[in-house]
């Protein structure tokens, strides 16, 4: 049996944030979301998650996550303290205990499945992940001995200079058998440079109630990124940066091509097809796949969107929106509220699509403007048409038949429907359906008078008639 306790009561003060610290965002996931995450794989018969400074929002963010039991730490008096609450809902639990810190969102799946394996095959007392920091100011230093038995953790602030020459930190991240740190919770003492009640004391006092039999272990984690624990901004900032080295590592290995990858950033649920490649620039976020072949950048910004193979996007924003097989989006295209783009189209510069479906083989080149309009297939929208589907109250939907043609500057003034293999002469303001193969024609006819002159170039001519 396996309970979980997440440590999210204190407040971050580093962070300089009324956000409680376990909230920030990381990648698009708190802090504490990611934690909680990390666990998914030991399906703990209880996690409880220890809440204090602004509870309540905490509460409300994790309010979907399934299974978790709520535990108030009403003053931040430790992390020693905060296990201590767990006392009466643990009461005679014959189980293992894993507590971790709300603040070390990076941790890997098997490094915890490792802690604990390696806890209960030596029967341990207390099983703790460490790490060799190259930089462990702020951290508790962990002495061992070479069996990697602990002999104390020192916390960094209670550390002599020497001590502080230890490399060796604490992670944060435990595995207790529950009988035997219940028996030393109550004996915790709060005689520290921070007068708090230290989690790490209870590891102190369990190597002390005789490690003979029920051995404090260690165990060093390969990859000390893994264990950074998050205290300010900077911490969160290098953390991101290790998120995206990992995402990036990963898809580069299942043949992505990343061109500048510094400048490129990608959310952990973009799916991405071998032989895409992403050009400087470019952040791909949310739900968003990306097809075989194709090719986003530079400078494009795609949010839960669907991109299909050998499509290219460049300088763009898409946002809810898909764009099928072959086509071409860009530059500065921007589409938005599930637009729909069908294959082989042609999206060109300065085009917004907003809720518009187009079929196959259309083209939309520039400087357009497509809301709430179904276009049909092979149709060309002619630069500078514009779908005026807003009355100042109530949004319509312009239609628009296969193989149908917009001259330049026409305005559809929705609701409205145009069939089949229209054509719309240019500078029209279309107000009513048009059925299939037609011409239309809606402007002021041209007049020309042949012979115009200007009145004052009359005037003048006439003048000098009258002198000479
Ligand atoms: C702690 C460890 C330190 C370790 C480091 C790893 C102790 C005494 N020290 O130090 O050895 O190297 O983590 O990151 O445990 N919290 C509560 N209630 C409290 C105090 C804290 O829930 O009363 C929570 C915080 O919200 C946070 C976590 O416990 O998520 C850790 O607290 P923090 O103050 O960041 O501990 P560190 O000083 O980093
Ligand atoms: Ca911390």
């Amino acid at each position: 049996m396996v309970a979980v306790a997440i440590l999210a009561a204190g407040r971050g003060t580093r962070m300089k944030s009324s956000l409680p610290k376990v909230l920030h965002s990381l990648g698009g996931k708190s802090l504490v979301e990611r934690v909680i995450d990390s666990l998914a794989a030991l399906a703990p018969t209880q996690c409880y998650v220890i809440v204090g400074y602004r509870g309540d929002l905490v509460r409300t963010a994790l309010g979907d996550r399934p299974n978790l039991q709520w535990v108030e730490q009403t003053e931040q008096l430790g992390t020693g303290h905060a296990v201590q609450q767990l006392m009466p809902y643990l009461q005679g639990f014959a189980g293992d205990l894993i507590v971790l810190n709300g603040d070390v969102p990076l941790l890997r799946p098997e490094t915890i499945a490792q802690l604990l394996n390696t806890h209960q095959q030596n029967r341990n007392a207390a099983t703790l992940l460490t790490a060799q920091l190259p930089q462990p100011k702020g951290y508790g230093r962990v002495f061992c001995d070479s069996q990697n038995l602990v002999k104390a953790i020192v916390e960094d602030r209670d550390c002599t200079p020497a001590q502080r020459q230890n490399h060796r930190i604490n992670a944060g991240v435990y595995c207790f058998r529950w009988a035997d740190l219940a028996r030393v919770l109550p004996n915790l003492q709060s005689n520290n440079d921070q007068q708090e009640y230290y989690l790490t004391d209870a590891v102190n006092e369990l190597v002390a109630a005789g490690a003979d039999q029920s051995p404090v272990m260690a165990i060093e984690v390969e990859d000390y990124q893994e264990i950074l624990g998050i205290n300010d901004r900077k911490q969160l900032a290098t953390a991101y940066s290790i998120l995206q080295d990992r995402l990036k590592t990963h898809w580069m290995a299942a043949g992505v091509t990343l061109i500048d990858p510094d400048s490129i950033t990608l959310d952990e649920t973009v799916e991405l097809q071998p032989d895409v490649i992403i050009e400087p620039q470019t952040h791909l976020r949310g739900q968003t796949r990306i097809g075989r072949g194709t090719r986003i950048g530079p400078g494009c910004l795609i949010e839960n969107s669907e991109i299909g193979e050998n499509v290219t996007v460049l300088y763009s924003v898409i946002m809810d929106s898909q764009v099928q097989a072959g086509s071409r989006v860009g530059p500065y295209a921007h589409l938005r509220g599930h637009a729909q783009v069908g294959s082989q189209c042609r999206i060109g510069n300065f085009v917004e699509l907003k809720q518009a479906r187009l079929g196959d083989r259309t083209n939309v080149s520039h400087l357009s403007y497509l809301g709430d309009a179904v276009v049909g297939s092979q149709v060309n929208i002619g630069a500078g048409t514009i779908t005026a589907n807003y009355d100042g109250v109530k949004k319509h939907q312009t239609q628009i038949g296969d193989r149908s043609k917009t001259g330049s500057n026409s305005v559809l003034v929705a609701p409205l429907s145009l069939g089949k293999d229209v054509t719309v002469a240019a500078g029209s303001v279309i107000t009513e359906d048009v059925p299939d193969d037609c011409l239309v024609v809606a402007r002021a006819r041209q007049v020309v008078k042949p012979g115009w002159r200007p009145k004052f170039l009359i005037q003048q001519d006439e003048e000098a008639g009258a002198g000479g």
